[in-house]
C-alpha cells in the first residue's frame, strides 16, 4: 500500500486548522498542526512533508515569508496559501512569493480538494528529485566556498561505502558536523549514528565502553553489556578526540579496524561487526606519532580518507551565508521572527579572523539576537570583533572616534544608565550629555 502523504498546515486560527485537517484526513492524506510559522519550522526540519498549506496574515512571522523560506530550502514542496483578500495586487505577491498555488477564504471541501490534488501531482512529476535532496544530510551544512566545495565532493564520493575516514580541523570548525553528513546522506542513514568523545571518557572505562565488557570482567561488571561498536552496528561510529584515546585502546581499535571484529572486555570470542568508522582531531596526529603518544599503524588505518575541513578565515566568502543562516534559526528561536543584519554589521563579522571558528560565529550572531531589536548593528557585536582589523592603519582612529567608542562601550556595559556610565568615565552627567550629542 501507498504511504500517506504529509501535509504541514500552518494557521494561527484553531478553527481553519481543525477544519482542514478534516477535509484532509477524509481525502486520506495525513497531517501536521502548526499555529506559527515558528512551530511549522520546527516540524519542517524533523519531518517529511510533501505539501505546505498555509495562511498569511499571522502574528510574528507571516505565511509569506514561510512560503519564501520553504521555496528557497525545500524547492520541490509544493505550497498553497490560503488568502482572505483575493485582491489581484495579494494574489500577485502571493505568487511571487514561490507559492504554487492559492485559495480564497471561505473555501469549499471541493475547491480545497481540486487544490490539493493539483498541488500534489505537481510534486508527483518532481517526486525523484525530491527524493535525493531529502536523502542530503548536508542540509544542515552551509559551505560554497571553493575550500568548502571540496570537503562536499569528498563526502559525496565516501558516503555510500564503509571507508574508515579521518576529520581534521580546528576547533569549530564543523568536524561533527561532516561526520553526521557522511552518514545521514549516505544509503546506510538508517543504522545508528553513534557519537563517542574519546577525551571525555575516563582512561580506564573507554575500552569497556567501545567494545563492551563480559560479565565479571572486572568489579562492578554484574552483567554483560553491549559497547558504542555493537551499538553502531550497521551504522557509523563517531570517534571524536581521537588523539586521546589512550594506547591501550589504541591497540585495540586498530584490531577492529583491520579484522572488522572486536571482542568484550573480559571475553576471548571476537564479535563480526559492520561499522563504519569516522574519526575526528583537532591536534596534530603526525606530532603525536613523533612523540610515541599515537600509534602511527593505526595513523595510517585512520587516513584511509582523510578530510580537512577549512578554517572559517579561509573560506570567508561563506561567512554571510553562515550568518543568514544563523539569524533564521535563532531568529525564529528567540524573536519569533526572521532577524536582519545591518550592512556595517555584516562587514565587521567579514572582517574578523573567527580563531573559534562556526562555533565561535554561531555564538556572537545568537548573541546579538538577543540583544537586537529585529535588526541586528554594529552595537550588538562583541567589542573584541569591532576594534579587530587585521591592517594596522585601518585599527588606528581620531581621538574623537575613540572617545566614541568608549563612550558606547561603556554606556552598553551600563545598560544604557547615564549615572552610573558618568561615573566610570569619571566625568559629570551633564558632560556625558554634551558629548553624546
Ligand atoms: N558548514 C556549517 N554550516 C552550518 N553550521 C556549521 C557548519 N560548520 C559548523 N557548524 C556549526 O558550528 C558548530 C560547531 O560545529 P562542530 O561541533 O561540528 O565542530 P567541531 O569541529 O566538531 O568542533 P570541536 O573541534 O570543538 O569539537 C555546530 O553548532 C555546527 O552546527
Ligand atoms: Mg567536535
Amino acid at each position: 500500500m501507498l504511504k500517506k502523504e504529509n501535509i504541514l498546515l500552518v494557521d494561527d486560527d484553531v478553527q481553519i486548522l481543525e477544519l482542514l485537517q478534516r477535509h484532509l484526513k477524509a481525502m486520506d492524506y495525513h497531517t501536521f498542526k502548526a499555529v506559527s510559522v515558528k512551530e511549522a519550522l520546527f516540524i519542517l526540519k524533523d519531518t517529511s512533508i510533501d505539501l505546505l498549506i498555509t495562511d498569511i496574515n499571522m502574528p510574528g512571522v507571516d505565511g509569506i515569508q514561510l512560503v519564501k523560506y520553504v521555496a528557497e530550502h525545500y524547492p520541490q514542496m509544493p505550497k498553497l496559501v490560503v488568502t482572505g483578500f483575493p485582491s489581484v495586487a495579494d494574489a500577485l505577491s502571493v505568487i511571487q512569493s514561490g507559492a504554487t498555488d492559492y485559495l480564497t477564504k471561505p473555501f469549499t471541501k471541493t475547491e480545497l480538494e481540486t487544490a490539493v490534488k493539483k498541488a500534489m501531482a505537481l510534486s508527483g512529476r518532481i517526486k525523484s528529485t525530491k527524493n535525493q535532496t531529502r536523502a542530503q544530510g548536508h542540509a544542515d551544512m552551509i559551505g560554497a566556498s571553493a575550500a568548502f566545495q571540496e570537503v562536499t565532493e569528498i563526502i559525496e564520493r565516501v558516503k555510500d561505502n564503509r571507508a574508515t575516514i579521518l576529520v581534521r580541523g580546528e576547533s569549530g570548525t564543523g568536524k561533527e558536523l561532516v561526520a553526521r553528513a557522511i552518514h545521514y546522506s549516505g544509503k546506510y542513514a538508517r543504522a545508528p549514528f553513534v557519537a563517542v568523545n574519546c577525551g571525555a571518557i575516563p582512561e580506564n572505562l573507554l575500552e569497556a565502553e567501545l567494545f563492551g565488557y563480559k560479565k565479571g570482567a572486572f568489579t562492578g561488571a554484574t552483567e554483560q553489556r553491549n559497547g558504542f561498536f555493537q551499538a553502531a552496528h550497521g551504522g557509523t561510529l563517531f570517534l571524536d578526540e581521537i588523539g586521546n584515546a589512550p594506547q591501550s585502546v589504541q591497540a585495540k581499535l586498530l584490531r577492529a579496524l583491520q579484522e572488522k571484529e572486536v571482542t568484550k572486555v573480559g571475553s576471548r570470542k571476537p564479535e563480526q561487526l559492520e561499522v563504519r568508522v569516522i574519526a575526528a582531531t583537532n591536534t596534530d596526529l603526525e606530532e603525536a606519532i613523533g612523540k610515541k603518544t599515537f600509534r602511527e599503524d593505526l595513523y595510517y588505518r585512520l587516513t584511509v580518507v582523510s578530510i580537512s575541513v577549512p578554517p572559517v578565515r579561509d573560506r570567508k566568502e561563506d561567512i554571510p551565508l553562515l550568518v543568514q543562516r544563523f539569524l533564521e534559526k535563532y531568529g525564529v528561536e528567540y524573536k519569533d521572527r526572521f532577524v536582519r543584519i545591518t550592512p556595517k554589521a555584516l562587514a565587521v563579522l567579514e572582517r574578523y579572523s573567527w580563531p573559534g571558528n562556526v562555533r565561535e560565529l554561531e555564538n556572537v550572531v545568537q548573541r546579538a539576537i538577543i540583544m537586537s531589536d529585529g535588526e541586528v548593528d554594529v552595537e550588538h557585536l562583541p567589542n573584541s570583533l569591532k576594534y579587530k582589523i587585521p591592517f594596522p592603519e585601518q585599527g588606528l582612529v581620531s581621538l574623537r572616534e575613540k572617545e566614541r567608542q568608549y563612550l558606547q562601550e561603556v554606556l552598553m556595559a551600563m545598560e544604557g544608565n547615564k549615572t552610573k556610565a558618568a561615573k566610570i568615565l569619571g566625568i559629570d552627567r551633564k558632560t556625558l550629555r554634551e558629548k553624546l550629542r
